[in-house]
């Protein structure tokens, strides 16, 4: 099961917020908490999951966990979107490459034995045929996508070669890239042998030099040449074009509510609470990128807004999987519409929540506008799906996938690691100080009790990654005497300030800076830790207290 949270950032705020936030905000974190650890069954948990989400929201009313900022599992976690790439993919396999084989065995242009008994010509596919059975030898959790040809290295006897691939603990089609160095020995009879690999990203002459977009818009006027770095991200604004197709569209347009500036697992259940609304009513979905950060997520202890949904999530994949438009776009369409035509555009202004979509379905309106002008709690989009219309609106989970720039952090970690090492989830912070709820978890959590912990479940000098929210950075020094211990702050330069993802996340915010927040530290250490070979929880491995304090397991 995909567990909560490594991290809870910046402990104290948790206490304070819990206090001040009121108690249906505080229940309903919870529950979606709950009701993942209940409904997270790979392959395909969420398919019953409409049933089980209501009973359980509606029998777990009065439960006394704690809010801890955990990431909620998205689309690519759970599997339930097509995993099918629109591309068709070709996987290379063994039996892939045994048919390469076959066909150049067939083919008497190769060169022979003896002419390639003297160097190694990087561009004779046999290379490549050594190099992909190599690669599918060693890495046994990822699955092998594209290979392009290998080029010579930094010696004669070198080949560096790039491909793409995927990791099958993630089940997007997402694809990722690396490019590696090998040292090529000729074996017997002239068949070429991988003697040797370097890490992550070695092979820099397979690096291709990326093709730069020109503009942020992908239709609209190029405004600011901005380059877009990564070839595979292209998560632009969509306009909607010509006046006489925003007059045509039909949109579902929600004013910011309550949800603002609450945790990130309330945004999403409640944008894709909006979301469904506009799939059930075949509108397109107008909305707003920019977010506002909670506090507990942020190293400033202080809501912070003008954060940016592609900063978080993969804009890419919403655009490609649901009708929507960005509120600043819609906005001026309309406005442009308004000033230049005598008929306004028709609108129906919904100002509660108790209106309900079924009563909406034979609404014409070009636009639909709902208001959510009514004091907390009554003022929370996810109302709207919620009783009778909670049959009818699915919250489209798959249309949700984490940012693919975290996500390439996440392959540079587990790659530089050669994707083999293991976890170990330490859950301190606020928990390990309430004796009361976790008696014996800051014990248990102790170097001393960890070590001996894991000796027992991991063996000495392997990778060991540690996912935790422990902010002091030596806790874990006694682990070194036995394990290659690895923490998140190793691996700083990765959103330091001569990183891809600085340039690329600075590039989206009108060339300022972007911090590296406490939600993506926390979305970046789930995720290495869910690639590890073998996993030790805080909670079932390390400890008998139990997750959500005490009696409740
Ligand atoms: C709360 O829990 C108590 C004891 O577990 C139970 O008797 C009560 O009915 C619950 N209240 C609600 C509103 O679920
Ligand atoms: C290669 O040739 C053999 C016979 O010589 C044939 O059976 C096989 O189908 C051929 N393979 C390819 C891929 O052309
Ligand atoms: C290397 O192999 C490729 C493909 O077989 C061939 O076209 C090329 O001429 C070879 N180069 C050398 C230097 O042998
Ligand atoms: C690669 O190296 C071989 C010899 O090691 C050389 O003959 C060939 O020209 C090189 N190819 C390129 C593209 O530099
Ligand atoms: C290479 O030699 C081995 C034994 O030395 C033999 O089994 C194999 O079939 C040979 N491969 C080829 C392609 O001739
Ligand atoms: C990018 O845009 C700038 C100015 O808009 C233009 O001068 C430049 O030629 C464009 N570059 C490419 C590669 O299109
Ligand atoms: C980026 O995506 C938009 C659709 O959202 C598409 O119109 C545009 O052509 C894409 N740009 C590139 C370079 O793929
Ligand atoms: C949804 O809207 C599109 C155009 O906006 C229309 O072509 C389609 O038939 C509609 N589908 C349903 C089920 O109403
Ligand atoms: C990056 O940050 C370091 C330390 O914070 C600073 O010394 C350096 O000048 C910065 N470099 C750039 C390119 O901003
Ligand atoms: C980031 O941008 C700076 C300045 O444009 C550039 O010098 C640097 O090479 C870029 N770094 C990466 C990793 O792309
Ligand atoms: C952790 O606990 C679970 C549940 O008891 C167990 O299935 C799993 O094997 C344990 N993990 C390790 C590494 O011992």
């Amino acid at each position: 099961m995909k567990e909560a949270s490594p991290t809870e950032p910046i402990g104290q705020n948790l206490i304070k917020l819990i206090s001040n936030v009121c108690f249906s905000v505080f229940v309903f974190s919870v529950l979606i908490f709950t009701v993942i650890a209940i409904t997270y069954q790979p392959p395909d948990p969420w398919l019953q999951s409409s049933k089980a989400l209501t009973r359980v929201f509606t029998e777990v009313e009065n439960a006394t966990f704690k809010i801890d900022g955990s990431v909620l599992p998205t689309g690519e976690d759970v599997g339930i979107a097509p995993v099918v790439s629109p591309s068709a993919v070709v996987q290379i396999t063994e039996a892939s490459i045994e048919k390469s084989e076959e066909k150049m065995v067939n083919l008497s242009s190769l060169p022979s034995c003896d002419e390639s008994l003297k160097t190694v010509n990087c561009s004779d596919p046999r290379v490549l045929i050594a190099i992909e059975k190599f690669n599918l030898k060693i890495f046994k959790s990822i699955v092998f996508l594209e290979y392009q040809t290998p080029v010579n290295g930094s010696k004669p006897n070198e080949c560096d070669v790039a491909w793409k691939f995927r990791n099958k603990k993630e089940k997007s089609w997402r694809k990722y890239r690396d490019f590696r160095r090998f040292r090529i020995g000729i074996g017997e009879n002239c068949s070429y042998r991988v003697t040797g690999a370097n890490g992550w990203h070695s092979g820099i002459n397979a690096r291709r030099p990326r093709p730069k977009l020109n503009s942020t818009k992908s239709t609209g006027a190029p405004k600011a040449s901005l380059a877009i770095r990564d070839d595979e991200i292209n998560d632009t604004i969509p306009t909607v074009g010509s006046e006489a197709a925003f007059r045509k569209g039909r949109y579902l347009y929600y004013s910011r509510g309550g949800d603002y500036c609450k945790g990130m697992n309330h945004f999403l259940w409640s944008f894709l609470c909006g979301l469904g609304e506009a799939q059930f009513l075949n509108r397109t979905f107008v909305m707003d990128l920019s977010m506002c950060l909670a506090a507990t997520y942020n190293p400033s202890n202080k809501d912070e807004e003008g954060k940016d949904f592609r900063y978080y999530f993969d804009f890419e994949h919403l655009k490609e999987t649901a009708s929507i438009v960005e509120e600043g776009e819609f906005l001026k369409d309309w406005k442009k519409w308004d000033k230049t035509h005598k008929k306004k555009i028709p609108i129906r202004k919904v100002a509660s929540y108790k209106v309900t979509s079924m009563q909406l379905k034979r609404d014409k309106s070009t636009i639909i506008w709902r208001q959510f002008d009514a004091p907390e709690p009554e003022n929370y989009w996810y109302r709207v799906c919620e009783g009778q219309a909670a049959k009818y609106v699915q919250r489209p989970w798959h249309a949700i996938w984490k940012s693919k720039r975290l996500m390439n952090i996440v392959s540079e970690i587990s790659g530089r690691m050669d994707w083999d090492f293991d976890a170990v989830h330490v859950v301190r912070g606020e928990k390990a100080q309430n004796k009361e709820l976790w008696p014996h978890l800051d014990g248990d959590t102790s170097p001393g009790a960890l070590l001996e912990k894991l000796k027992g479940m991991i063996q000495p000098w392997r990778n060991l990654y540690i996912a935790t929210n422990e902010p002091f950075y030596n806790y874990f020094d006694k682990l070194r005497s036995q394990y290659k211990v690895h923490l998140l702050d190793d691996y700083k330069e990765l959103w330091g300030n001569t990183s891809e993802w600085y340039n690329e996340t600075k590039l989206l915010n009108d060339g300022r800076p972007v911090e590296f927040d406490g939600y993506m530290r926390v979305a970046v250490d789930t995720e290495v830790l869910y690639r590890a070979k073998t996993r030790v929880e805080t909670f079932y491995n390390l400890t008998k207290d139990c997750k959500d304090g005490i009696n409740t397991c």
